[in-house]
């Protein structure tokens, strides 16, 4: 049986839920975020691979720049900030 935990993230400053054992870049699309960061030329940039390779889907976490969402699990209570 899945792990149901809830946990509560906060995404851009703004408190919201997800589950345990996703990843930053599920929990930020399930919340309806799809713009991840903005690209030297001004683009919208989401997640591409979803493995780790391309570094699309880059975020601050817990004040940690650039940090690759597709591979980071969730931990109840971290700050995620997208610039996207
Ligand atoms: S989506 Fe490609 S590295 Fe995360």
């Amino acid at each position: 049986m899945a792990d149901e935990t809830k946990f509560s993230i906060r995404i851009n400053g703004e408190d919201h839920r997800t589950t345990a054992g996703t990843t930053v870049a599920a929990a930020l699309l399930n919340n309806g975020f799809a713009a991840f960061r903005t690209s030297v030329t001004g683009e919208s940039r989401t997640p591409l691979c979803g493995m780790g390779i391309c570094f699309e889907c880059r975020v601050t976490i817990d004040g940690v720049r650039n940090v690759r969402s597709c591979i980071e699990p969730v931990r109840d209570g971290m700050e995620v900030e997208t610039d996207g």
